[in-house]
């Protein structure tokens, strides 16, 4: 017998109850989103390869080794999108949706793909919601996507919270604290890392970020970015963190946080979370002022972030949420010669947003009603020799165990009075 096919490494399948904590989690993004004035955009999955070495950056992570590119039969270099920022500015370069809006606010919920090693909070499909704000260049905007992306956690009950930001300057002040940063690392080039050394030379601001304890020493001692701001960037970001005294949301000043991608400048932001191990980062963005100008179109400053389904269900506490898991109705027939009416009924409760089961394993009366317990109905419909002689079906409350006898005509009435 041949070896049975798997799932591919880092993907996972959604069965049964957990797709009722998608689907609830799902309109709640929708629902959280609009509320800010934001609306849907969809992408495709797959994009030119060349996109996301423009936009993320070639030196990337995710752009030198994490990405699921091909060239299709017609010699087109494709790729499954990493992150759904590069596609969301191409489209709005693409549709010229800066002209028929002065500010474009835009969210989508996307399945994205990077080969990762899995773990805990990792995977090589993962699915995101963001927003993507186009258009305005003032601290408003930064606090507006920051606050949405806090609240959002709030208002699902999340706790241990931490709120991480930093500003990274315009790109000229970040050339500037390149070479500082350098020239104080290069003192302990051989103590650092392998990978570190290689990323002295391309791209030492994500040293800063390191993991590794002994780096962890040597960047206590780092020149800050914050030192570097000229003074536009810094009123900037001391008007951000203002508006978010103002809100009452806490955060951390952390002049360490770079993020993974280069099309940031000024303010980048993480939340944290205690609960998530080493991966605990449950969502990030910032600003990328520069971002649609390098990608073709009219300079447009922008600011957005993104967050980690997975990992949201993996922190949200389930147990409190307002899902209802059971079928309201089970029809119980007690020959197949009464399907007709079965299903008839069916169709009829139906239309009354009744969700309704059948039996279509021609089981016995016993295991039908064993069935419907399984299934958490509040109330089977049985329909048998007599009732169908009077024209009624007898309908039993589960919880109490009552039944009724009820009427053909009168079963859609029964359950509107429910
Ligand atoms: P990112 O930090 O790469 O940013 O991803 C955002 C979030 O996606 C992470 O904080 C994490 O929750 C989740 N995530 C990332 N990789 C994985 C993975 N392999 N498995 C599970 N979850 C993952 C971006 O993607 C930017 N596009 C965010 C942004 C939007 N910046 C501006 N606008």
């Amino acid at each position: 017998m041949s070896d049975l096919i798997k799932n591919i490494k880092g993907t996972q399948d959604i069965l049964y109850e957990e797709n009722d904590i998608w689907q609830y989690l799902e309109n709640f993004i929708h629902h959280y989103l609009k509320k800010y004035g934001y609306s849907q955009i969809r992408t495709p999955i797959f994009e030119s390869t060349y996109l996301f070495s423009r936009s993320i950056g070639s030196q990337t992570d995710i752009v030198s080794k994490e990405m699921y590119s091909w060239i299709d039969q017609g010699g087109n270099h494709l790729t499954l999108k990493p992150e759904s920022t590069a596609s969301v500015v191409r489209s709005f370069i693409q549709h010229k949706l800066g002209k028929k809006n002065p500010i474009n606010k835009l969210y989508y919920i996307d399945t994205l793909f990077r080969r990762e090693r899995p773990q805990k909070g990792r995977f090589r499909q993962f699915n995101q919601f963001g927003v993507e704000a186009l258009g305005s260049k003032y601290p408003e905007q930064d606090v507006e996507v920051i606050a949405l992306a806090y609240n959002f956690y709030k208002s699902l009950n999340i706790d241990n919270l931490n709120l991480k930001i930093n500003s990274i300057g315009s790109p000229e002040v970040r050339l500037k604290y390149k070479d500082v940063l350098t020239k104080y690392l290069l003192q302990y080039k051989n103590k650092l890392s392998q990978i570190s050394q290689v990323r002295l030379e391309k791209n030492p601001l994500r040293i800063l970020d390191t993991k590794v304890d002994f780096e962890i020493e040597i960047i206590k001692n780092a020149p800050h970015i914050l030192d570097y701001l000229n003074k536009e960037d810094k009123n900037h970001f001391s008007d951000v963190l203002s508006h978010l005294d103002s809100l009452s949301i806490d955060y951390t000043v952390d002049y360490k946080l770079v993020r993974g991608l280069d099309y940031y400048c000024h303010t980048v932001f993480e939340i944290l979370s205690d609960n998530l191990g080493s991966q605990d980062a449950l969502c990030g963005g910032g600003r990328y002022d520069y971002l649609v100008e390098e990608l073709g179109g009219q300079t447009t400053p922008a600011f957005g972030f993104a967050a980690g389904i997975e990992r949201l269900i993996l922190v949200l506490n389930k147990k409190h949420l307002p899902i209802s898991k059971s079928s309201d109705i089970y029809i119980v027939i007690t020959d197949k010669k009464y399907l007709e009416y079965s299903l008839k009924i069916s169709d009829s409760l139906r239309a009354e947003n009744l969700i309704v089961v059948n039996d279509l394993l021609r089981r016995s009366l016993k295991s039908q009603m064993k069935d419907a317990n399984r299934l958490n109905v509040s109330h089977t419909i049985i329909i048998g020799d007599e009732e169908v002689e009077n024209k009624q079906v007898v309908i039993k409350d589960m919880k109490s165990g009552n039944q009724d006898y009820i009427k053909f005509d009168r079963i859609k009435s029964y359950f509107r009075n429910k």
